[in-house]
């Protein structure tokens, strides 16, 4: 029996992989490598034994899930792949809907005709909006702010509907801000053109790729006035994909949908902090305006996560950044 995992060339989907193998699964990777590189394929396979297996394929042509289902004997599966820009999305809805929900479709198709009923959705947090305080619980999802993220939305009910109905049965992982690296160093986020997220940007200027990090607002209504987010390790992030899927084993019928963070959060100036600390000298940025569409605070309730999956976080703001610091010290240009 083995593991699918489609989108595993993908920054998460490469962590995820890398947990599951050291889990004692047997992985298979699909990927059609239209956001990801081979190189982290490679990266993968260097760091496994036996080497996970990878198809390159998208998931949008039936053939290609038909083979791999029937080749590897795969009774579970992690879904990553998928577009994930939320900008991209808003300019260019249709493909985000074609690709996004269509391979969901395909995937659960084939599962439902080919015997795999264990499925962990890679899910989003983005669809909570701005909580009136404290954490965010699963049941505060009000929908989307955008295409990627209302695939992300109609993705959980396609799969809540198929589970009603069919011997699947899915968690839906709501994220929260993913950073760091595989602390090998050979494994990492590896942003097309210039990153949109903070992490990878301040990592970029801490390399040299970049010349300053812009801090979007220092005026919101938080402890030092920048926004707060719930980063989370990948590698954190990868385990707690084990756990759903062993918790899937152990019986969580239906599509249960569970975030994942580490309950805490941390401002924009404590994050350029840390990685100053995890760099060993000073992060230059600068304060600008407002970035249209952020909210001030966000961060995780993690009580359901560790009720129905036994899992929490174990690794801190400083770890990620120092994990996130090997990978990109060693890696300046990505896996180009
Ligand atoms: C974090 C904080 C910014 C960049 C996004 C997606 C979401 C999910 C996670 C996929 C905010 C500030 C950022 C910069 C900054 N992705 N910031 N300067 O917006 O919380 O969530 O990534 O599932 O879908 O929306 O993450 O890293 O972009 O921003 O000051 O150059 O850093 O204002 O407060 P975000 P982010």
């Amino acid at each position: 029996m083995a593991t699918l995992v489609t989108g595993g060339a993908g920054y998460i989907g490469s962590h995820t992989a890398v947990a599951l193998h050291e889990a004692g699964r047997d992985v298979v990777i699909v990927d059609n490598l239209a956001n990801a590189s081979r190189r982290a394929v490679e990266a993968v396979r260097a760091l496994t034994t036996p080497e996970v297996v990878f198809v390159e394929g998208d998931l949008l042509d039936p053939v290609v899930l038909d083979r791999v289902f029937a080749e590897h004997e795969i009774d579970e599966v992690v879904h990553f792949a998928a577009h994930k820009a939320v900008g991209e999305s808003v300019a260019h809805p249709l493909e985000y809907y074609r690709n996004n929900l269509g391979s969901t479709i395909g995937l659960a198709d084939a599962m439902v005709r080919h015997g795999g009923n264990r499925l962990v959705f890679s899910s989003a947090g983005t669809g909570y909006g701005q909580p009136e305080t404290g954490p965010v619980t699963e049941a505060a999802a009000t929908g989307a702010e955008s295409p990627y993220g209302w695939t992300k939305y109609m993705a959980e009910q396609i799969l809540t509907d198929t589970a009603a109905v069919t011997d699947l049965d899915a968690v839906l992982l709501r994220y929260f801000n993913p950073v760091g690296a595989h602390p090998s160093g050979t494994l990492g986020e590896d942003p097309h053109g210039i990153p949109n997220n903070l992490v990878p940007f301040v990592m970029q200027v801490a390399v040299g790729r970049l010349d300053r990090v812009r801090v979007f607002g220092a005026d919101y209504d938080t402890p030092d006035g920048s926004g707060v987010r719930d980063y989370i390790h990948v590698m954190d992030l990868a385990e707690a994909h084990v756990a759903a899927l062993d918790a899937l084993g152990r019986g969580l019928p239906g599509a249960t949908p569970i975030n994942i963070g580490t309950g805490v959060g941390h401002s924009v100036l404590e994050v350029i902090e840390a990685a100053a600390r995890a760099v060993g000298s000073p992060i230059p940025y600068e304060v600008v305006g407002r970035r249209p569409g952020d909210i001030a605070m966000t961060w995780a309730a993690t009580d359901r996560a560790e009720e129905l999956l036994g899992w929490r976080t174990s690794r801190d703001l400083d770890e990620m950044l120092r994990d996130h610091w090997r990978w990109q010290s060693s890696n300046p240009d990505g896996y180009a």
